[in-house]
């Protein structure tokens, strides 16, 4: 994609109006997790291939990210892509994989002056060595910020974090440092790629399809969930806001009864 091209992106990208309310902060997530589909079916609508979707869909990432900045969230966590997505064709992991790059590199230093906090939930073994030594740099970088904590879940799978943290536990029990009474659900919950960060309080799903998708499957445990039918490229702050009112208006029981 070229550089004219993403300044076309940029400037098509809808404006808010008629902005509607903030909910307060305590009445916000401290942790929003994206899952952010519909990248392919964007550009299939327009005729153009998916990496122009997912071209597109990083600029509605940079917006995101600078709202959730300016809102104070605490934690965003977004799924760029899964275990299951090397088996995309060829064409398009390779493409994804110059898209992430590439937005580590330009935008690192705007993201590093907002006091943004990157860590990579998943295994970047797998990865070409471009991507991953800019990956590890971001995230050297950003090690000590203390605004946004920006996860990005890459060669990620819900279920094999589990069973990963699971291992470590075993092995700690194996070697005497805890014992079997001790395993609880902190001591599950230091063990995953976001250990010290809150539950997720929202899961937000984009493009209408109603699943999880392997992503988070520990930290949502009670999470709320929106499925906005919004494909991710078209997803953008005013959304956002709008999605941060419904959340402020559900009744979050974690399973227990309404005290009035
Ligand atoms: C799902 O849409 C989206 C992905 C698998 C990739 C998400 C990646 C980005 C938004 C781009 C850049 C990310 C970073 C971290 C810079 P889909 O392709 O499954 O869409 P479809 O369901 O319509 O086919």
């Amino acid at each position: 994609m070229t550089n004219d091209a993403i300044k076309i992106l940029r400037f098509l990208r809808k404006k808010e109006k008629g902005a509607m309310e903030i909910p307060p902060l305590e009445k916000r997530p401290r942790h929003i997790a994206f899952i952010m589909d519909g990248n392919g079916r964007w550009a299939q609508r327009r005729s153009l291939p998916r990496s122009a979707g997912h071209a597109a869909g990083t600029e509605a990432l940079r917006e995101i990210i600078k709202a959730c900045d300016e809102l104070k969230i605490e934690v965003m966590s977004i799924y760029a892509f899964s275990t299951e997505n090397w088996n995309r064709p060829i064409e398009e992991v390779n493409a994804l994989m110059k898209l992430i790059t590439k937005y580590f590199v330009s935008e690192i230093d705007e993201l590093h002056e907002k006091g943004v906090r990157i860590k990579i939930l998943g295994e970047l073994e797998r990865f070409p060595e471009e991507q991953k030594s800019a990956l590890e740099k971001a995230m050297a970088k950003t090690r000590f910020n203390k605004g946004l904590k920006l996860n990005i879940a890459l060669n990620y799978g819900g279920r094999a974090e589990i069973v990963r943290a699971a291992k470590a536990i075993s092995e700690k029990c194996r070697s005497g440092e805890m014992t079997p009474d001790q395993i609880d659900y902190d001591a599950l919950s230091n063990e995953m790629y976001t250990a010290g960060d809150p539950d997720v309080d929202l899961l937000i799903r984009t493009s209408g399809d109603m699943r999880l998708s392997n992503f988070l499957l520990w930290q949502t445990w009670y999470a709320e969930i929106i499925f906005n039918p919004l494909c991710w490229p078209d997803y953008n702050r005013a959304a956002l806001i709008k999605d941060l009112n419904e959340y402020a208006s559900r009744d979050r029981r974690f399973g227990r009864v309404k005290v009035k």
